[in-house]
């Protein structure tokens, strides 16, 4: 037997007792003759005594310990002397005297240390990630990963869902990336596509009378990677029948409800706020709100008309709208020309033409490049307006309504993040509701859905399918926390007919359509029920649940930026074999 006990968990209460120990060589100090090893494992630190007096033998083996060897020690539990304990750590009262020590592997010095900070490169750790997830830090955030799948498999559990796996290789799933292809060795130049997430299977899997469907589902994008997303990613998906949107909210607020109460001990208000699309664009300037802090926008494009400033007039007239945003300086800060001059710079870098500021200053005096060209009560009407107080600065921007708004809504999420103090324990919830069908990509020259192509339209925009796609309204919802995007689902098309006219309002020709969804419509034309669902990223959940600031600090063998994984260094080249067999020729370098 390697071991009685696991490093964090003797105590007073085991004084006297004769125990064996396995682990890791964390730390180790000289003091006089007596050498002292925190010996680690997953579960803690117990600190090891080897005394030349007592145990000589013993201790000339432990002279050759250094960081990160693997030993095991057979020894007997004492207290520690008066005024050396460390009552930090669980053990911390105890210690081990070593009778025998076996050194079950070395290891040569690692590049970083272990016990250390992460003051280490991110390349570094990636590259010796199997050093890097010793670390405490990971060790506690993949625990907590493991702890929220547990609690949300509980969770649905309890309410009769039931997990079903569904394939890897497959065909593609259009959820707006570009698919991974795996080329068929046995259907020469055929390929599969890695799903883009369980979609279609899920709605099949109600089709086929399943009711309550989940799973955590791997999903793969080929897309440009960010600090929020990762060439593959997990979802906490899920799909329900005979469900309209209140049931399936209703079942995500109660798993997220259960998941801060377990986890974090913390009760969140149910249910969520739900906040329409359009709305949210209007006050937040995104469609991903972050309730963390007001600043709420404000259409100010009545009180310039006809003002001198002519790029505000000009814009007023030819129908663009102005909008503004009052911040609430901090206590403290002061804003000066070189502050506006860089959030300029930052604004103009996300397409905006210009920004204005107007520093409003006690007794309603202001201070700004364009003051000049607001009569005194235009300017007090602005202020009363956007009740802008002394301290605060009024932003504004001259834009097309949603262009506006959505640069206003960057500066908004940019100054709370620069300058307010958020606490990293702050969490807020809302639902985004209510989203268009479809939006136009100017890239592709037709209307492509917002959320995917087999989520519903409201019964009530059907006719407008044709004639107006534009104004259709989707059965849509996203989940939003902390002005990040955690889920995203909808009620689905369940008759083919719709599925059809959705598919040609997306200009797919029925031939098309029948080629890469023959499978799916003839699914809805055998009894296919009502049904909607919704996906959650585990690994963005996990991320803000635990403050961290990417998706990487969650993830055990995350990839970087360009989608490589600097461990296994793969993508790699692969053999001319295998390339024959797989009837391909490579490109590239
Ligand atoms: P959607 O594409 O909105 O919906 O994805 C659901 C959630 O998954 C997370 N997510 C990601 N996380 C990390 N890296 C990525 N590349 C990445 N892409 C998405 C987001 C997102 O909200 N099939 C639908 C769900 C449905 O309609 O039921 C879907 O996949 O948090």
């Amino acid at each position: 037997m390697f071991r009685t006990h696991t490093c964090g968990l003797l105590n007073a209460s085991m004084i006297g007792k004769e125990v064996s120990l396995a682990g890791w060589v964390h730390a180790r100090r000289d003091h006089g003759n007596l050498i002292f090893i925190d010996l680690r494992d997953r579960w803690g630190l117990t600190q090891l005594v080897f005394n030349p007096e007592t145990n000589p033998s013993v201790h000339d083996k432990a002279e050759k310990l250094r960081s990160e060897f693997v030993i095991s020690i057979k020894g007997k539990v004492r207290h520690r002397p008066a005024g050396t304990e460390n009552p930090k750590i669980v053990t911390g009262e105890v210690e081990v005297v070593a009778e025998e020590l076996e050194i079950l592997n070395e290891s040569p010095t690692p590049p970083f240390e272990i016990a250390g900070g992460s003051d280490v490169s991110e390349e570094i750790r990636l590259k010796y990630r199997f050093l890097d997830l010793r670390r405490q830090e990971l060790q506690e955030s993949l625990k907590f990963r493991y702890d929220v799948t547990r609690v949300a498999r509980d969770y649905l559990h309890s309410l009769d869902f039931i997990e079903v796996e569904t394939p890897y290789l497959t065909k593609s799933t259009p959820e707006g990336a570009r698919d991974f292809l795996v080329p068929s060795r046995l259907s020469p130049g055929t390929f599969y596509a890695l799903p883009q997430s369980p979609q279609l299977f899920k709605q099949l899997l109600m089709v086929a009378g399943y009711d309550r469907y989940f799973q955590l589902a791997r999903c793969f994008r080929d897309e440009d990677l960010r600090a929020d997303r990762q060439p593959e990613h997990t979802q906490i998906d899920m799909e329900m029948s005979f469900a309209a949107e209140e049931d399936i909210m209703k079942v995500v607020e109660g798993m997220t409800a259960s998941i801060f109460e377990k986890l974090l001990k913390k009760k969140i208000p149910l249910p969520f706020r739900r906040i329409p699309y359009e709305q949210a664009i209007a006050h937040y300037g995104s469609d991903k709100p972050d309730l963390r802090f007001d600043m709420l926008l404000e259409d100010v494009t009545d009180e310039h008309r006809g003002i001198g400033f002519k790029i505000f007039a000009e814009a007023v007239e030819r129908g663009a709208r102005i909008k503004a945003l009052v911040f609430p300086t901090p206590e403290g800060k002061d804003f000066s020309r070189k502050d506006f001059d860089e959030l300029t710079r930052y604004l103009g870098e996300l397409g905006a033409l210009g920004l204005v500021w107007i520093k409003v200053k006690r007794g309603g005096e202001v201070e700004s490049p364009v003051a000049k060209f607001y009569e005194p009560e235009r300017l007090s009407n602005l202020i009363k307006r956007v009740d802008a107080r002394a301290g605060n600065i009024i932003f504004m921007i001259a834009d097309e309504n949603i262009r506006a708004s959505t640069l206003l809504g960057a500066l908004r999420v940019h100054l709370a993040q620069s300058f307010l103090a958020i606490p990293k324990d702050r969490f807020e919830l809302c639902w985004v509701t209510d989203f268009p069908l479809f939006e136009w990509s100017e890239e592709e020259k037709r209307y492509v859905a917002c959320h995917h192509p087999f989520t519903s339209p409201r019964e009530v925009d059907l006719s407008m399918l044709e004639s107006a796609p534009e104004k259709t309204k989707a059965r849509a919802y996203d989940l939003i926390l902390n002005g990040a995007e955690i889920g995203g689902g909808s009620i689905r098309i369940h008759r083919k007919d719709v599925q059809e006219k959705v598919f040609k309002a997306l200009q797919l020709s029925s031939k098309d359509a029948e080629e890469k969804f023959g499978f799916l419509l003839k699914a809805l034309s055998f009894g296919a029920p009502p049904h909607g669902g919704i996906a959650l990223g585990l690994d963005r959940l996990v991320t803000l649940l635990l403050g961290k600031d990417s998706i990487r600090e969650v993830i055990a063998f995350p990839k970087t930026q360009k989608g490589t994984c600097l461990m296994t260094e793969a993508p790699s080249h692969v053999s001319p074999k295998q390339l024959k067999e797989l009837h391909l020729k490579a490109g590239g370098a």
